[in-house]
């Protein structure tokens, strides 16, 4: 009999309205449902163990059913502490056909608020496969690329016979992390590198994980190999955008409440999340201003129509401010105490780094105060105060539901065919980082087009011939931005 309980939700009993909502979700995702379609009889993914760490939302619970109708076997983390949806998570463990009292569905580790203890618990959990002859999955699933980082460090101490000191932590987290890599050293000096073992490969699932990756093949210590699901076009030029553009106006508007409308909005980084948030803003009337450190992205938003000034200039005079850079330090403390009274401070990027949250603690004098989960008020001693969204971490999918279904539609078609790809060709994917080859790409786009009603114009044979391609693609060339 397997154990039934190897999962950790929140609350079982919402697994009823989390499947209601993945539902109406499945509708809304024609890309995932096509492919479980497509894929029925081949079951490409059977023997696959996939350890996936990705906000577990709605969105996700049809992603991970559908790597399950692949053939796959899967456990789940989120890749982050405020993300999870609890009702979806409850869902996923229950399972389509189990119920409360008889959940059978798939091993998830997350809940909505977890500490950062519990957090590299879930992800430890997820990374555990109590059933594998190496004791770990075969392939990962990754967001941001907390699961892969594990393994890695998990790997180079094994190595070298020793974890660091915890003294030398440079954060809190790093201190968690290195803690549990003291413990999982002491219990078994061989668990990482077993584990790393038999893994084909990790599809990546955003920008900051994908650097990562990249860093990590550049000083040679990448593992094993990855497909940069990102840089897919139907992935970073919609989900980012688009995605952003939708759910960053939710996540201030069920914060606070405030009307964005005459307000002036400032949006740090013109990459892909900052043109949807730009647009986002500007879409409730709000004056919004870019800050950039690129003279491209910066001459795009000149040529959008936004200002492009440096934070200093516009710092006390702004109401609303939005980070999504995937770089640190970009709004420090001593730029909080420069802001208006009541301004609103939330990233959208995907580590807490880019606010600076401990130096804001550290101020003399400030207090913080608990407003509702995931929104707070921090008064300096002159008693102006600042709001502050998600305690500085990605404010989409803590204080709103992230992106919707549509898109992650795209973003979660790619994760799929990724995963396929590195499962099922071990021999065409060395050690590296790639991206999905483009007729996988324009695959996915072309699964969104009957819903929307679009009606593609279909290429004549002296028409393709004429500009180089195949009648039925790829359309572009591998270098051609979109
Ligand atoms: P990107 O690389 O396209 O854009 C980032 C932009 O920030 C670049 O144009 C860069 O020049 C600019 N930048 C860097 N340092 C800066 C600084 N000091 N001041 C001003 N601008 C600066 O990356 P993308 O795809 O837009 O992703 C940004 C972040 O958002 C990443 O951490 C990514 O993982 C995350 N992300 C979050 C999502 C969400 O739902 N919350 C969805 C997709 C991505």
């Amino acid at each position: 009999v397997e154990n039934r309980q190897d999962f950790k939700v929140a609350d079982l009993s919402l697994a009823e309205f989390g499947r209601k909502e993945i539902t109406l979700a499945e509708h809304e995702m024609p890309g995932l449902m096509a492919i479980r379609k497509e894929y029925a009889d081949a079951q490409p993914l059977a023997g696959a163990r996939v350890t996936g760490s990705l906000h577990m939302t709605v969105q996700t619970a049809v992603l991970i059913e559908t790597l399950v109708a692949l053939g796959a076997e899967v456990r789940w983390a989120s890749c982050n502490i405020f993300s999870t949806q609890d009702h979806a998570a409850a869902a996923i463990a229950v399972g389509p056909n189990g119920t409360p009292d008889d959940p059978q569905g798939v091993p998830v580790f997350a809940w909505k608020g977890e500490t950062l203890e519990e957090y590299w618990w879930c992800t430890e959990q997820a990374l555990t496969w109590p059933n594998s002859p190496t004791g770990g999955p075969n392939m990962i699933l990754d967001d941001g690329g907390d699961a892969t980082l594990l393994v890695h460090k998990g790997v180079e101490y094994e190595k070298a016979g020793k974890v660091p000191a915890l003294e030398t932590a440079e954060s809190d987290e790093h201190r968690v992390i290195l803690q549990l890599l003291h413990r999982t050293l002491g219990e078994n000096a061989q668990k990482w590198t077993q584990l790393a073992s038999e893994i084909r490969g990790v599809t990546e699932e955003t920008t900051t994980g994908v650097h990562r990756l990249y860093e990590m093949q550049r000083e040679g210590s990448l593992l094993f190999p990855a497909i940069n699901v990102n840089d897919a076009v139907t992935k970073s030029k919609f989900d980012n955008k688009y995605g952003c553009r939708h759910s960053l106006i939710d996540g201030i508007n069920r914060a606070t409440d405030v009307l964005i409308g005459g307000k002036t909005a400032v949006v740090c980084g013109y990459g892909d999340v900052g043109k949807g948030c730009a647009e986002s803003l500007r879409g409730q009337g709000a004056r919004v201003i870019v800050t950039e450190i690129d003279p491209i992205c910066a001459l795009q938003a000149a040529m959008d129509g936004y200002q492009v000034t440096t934070l200093d200039e516009v710092i006390d005079k702004a109401d609303i401010f939005v980070t999504t850079t995937g770089n640190k330090d970009i709004i420090m403390a001593s730029d909080m105490a420069k802001m208006k009274h009541q301004a609103i401070v939330g990233n959208i990027g995907h580590f807490d780094n880019e606010i600076d949250m401990a130096g804001l603690a550290k101020v003399p004098g400030i207090v913080k105060d608990e407003v509702k989960p995931q929104v707070h008020t921090w008064t300096f001693p002159d008693g102006k105060k600042i709001i502050v969204l998600s305690e500085g971490r990605l404010l989409n999918l803590g204080n709103a539901t992230g992106h919707p279904s549509f898109v992650m539609s795209n973003s979660f078609a790619d994760q799929t065919l990724a995963q396929i790809e590195l499962f099922t060709k071990p021999d065409e994917y060395p050690v590296g980082v790639y991206t999905l080859p483009k007729h996988l790409d324009e695959k996915v786009a072309r699964l969104h087009l009957d819903a929307l009603g679009v009606k593609l114009t279909k290429l004549r044979p002296e028409q393709a011939a004429y500009i180089g391609v195949e009648v039925d693609g790829p359309f572009k060339s591998d270098h051609y931005r979109y």
